[in-house]
């Protein structure tokens, strides 16, 4: 595996050229973009899409996003491209919104898990779209970790995770949004979101107006949920345990007297967390933004600080906290 430094501010042209002939090549490119790190391939070469659910381990039903320089390259690989479709490309890319359309014919069938639609993305991180642009191939890429551990929001967890699985990690700092895009699909009779994000359904609104959640009651006419959706995701090795306000007292009281037993329990807390026996305690920011920029990286921390339990200060239920806690109650879900 070969690290390649590039600098966001000032993305070295040879380096970009290197990562960029790995991909065309069929290769395995691991790359930041402003949400997590991706394990990028040729989306057009169905060898190099199949290297890619082989590193992660993932399931051949998930499918996969692909990532374009600009709007024109993704309008080239749907077969439809409603005017909703157009106001979102203006109004948020580059950006972490992935749109779900109609797919064109030139998508293997491994990229979209055999569904009819592709998963659309148009980078904002300087080196992503750099590295897009020099590569001139659209390039499919899930998180770059192994399938169901916590996505990785900088080139250490990549490395930690996939190592020698992949040919090239791109070192280009911390991911700043933290939690992975918004996904929304314009492939049904009306748009529903898959997944949310930092991008959340009060800013959509305003561009497109109503849109259905994936919460409404299911329909033979409603869009099918998200495949990758269904599974446990996000999850850290630890337990976690989302920390209503009503219930804090209570489940702090029983964690630290887990300790006294012998277990390890620390918190992701947005409050004083009060008991000397939990511990690391992370602070982390009250703004949802603040909070999904340290999400991961917390999570990895007390992974790494040997941690039995986690507690986590469940944020406001509110639409601008939905991809957070999305994200949180997914780390909480139990493996099967
Ligand atoms: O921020 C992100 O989206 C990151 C970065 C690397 O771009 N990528 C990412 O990829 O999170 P991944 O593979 O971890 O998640 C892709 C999500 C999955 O939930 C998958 O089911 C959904 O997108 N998806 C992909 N294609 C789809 C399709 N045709 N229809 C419905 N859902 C789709
Ligand atoms: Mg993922």
């Amino acid at each position: 595996m070969i690290l390649l430094h590039i600098d966001p501010a000032n993305p070295d042209p040879e380096a970009l050229r290197q990562a960029a002939r790995v991909l065309r090549g069929g290769g395995l490119v691991a790359f930041p973009t402003e949400t997590v790190y991706g394990l990028g391939a040729h989306a057009l070469d169905p060898a190099a899409v199949g290297r890619i659910y082989q590193a992660k381990g993932r399931p051949g039903y998930n499918p996969l996003i692909v990532h374009v320089e600009d709007a024109d390259a993704a309008r080239a690989l749907a077969s439809a491209w409603p005017d909703e479709a157009e106001r979102l490309a203006a109004a948020f890319w580059p950006g972490p919104l992935t749109l779900v359309l109609p797919k064109h014919d030139s998508i293997p069938d491994s990229v979209t898990a055999g569904l009819p639609s592709v998963a659309l993305r148009v980078p904002a991180h300087p080196v992503a779209h750099a590295l897009l642009r020099e590569a001139g191939i659209p390039v499919a890429a899930p998180s770059a970790n192994r399938s169901t551990e916590v996505s990785p929001t900088t080139a250490r967890h990549v490395a930690r995770s996939l190592g020698e699985r992949v040919d090239v990690i791109v070192d280009g700092g911390p991911c700043p949004v933290g939690i992975e895009s918004t996904v929304l699909s314009l492939a049904g009779p009306r748009p529903t979101l898959l997944r949310p994000g930092s991008i959340s359904v009060d800013d959509l609104r305003p561009v497109i107006g109503e849109v259905a959640l994936p919460s409404a009651a299911p329909s033979a006419t409603a869009a099918r949920p998200s495949p990758g959706m269904l599974d446990r995701h996000y999850a850290p090795r630890a337990t976690v345990r989302i920390v209503p306000p009503g219930e804090r007292a209570r489940m702090l009281a029983e964690a630290a007297a887990g300790v006294d037993e012998g277990r390890r329990v620390g918190g992701l807390m947005m409050m004083h967390a009060d008991d000397p026996r939990i511990k690391p305690v992370i602070r982390m920011p009250d703004d949802p933004a603040g909070y999904a920029s340290r999400l991961y990286a917390a999570l990895h921390q007390l992974d790494d600080a040997g941690c039995d339990v986690i507690l986590i200060d469940q944020p406001p239920d509110t639409p601008a906290w939905a991809g957070v806690r999305d994200r949180l109650r997914r780390a909480a879900t139990e493996a099967p």
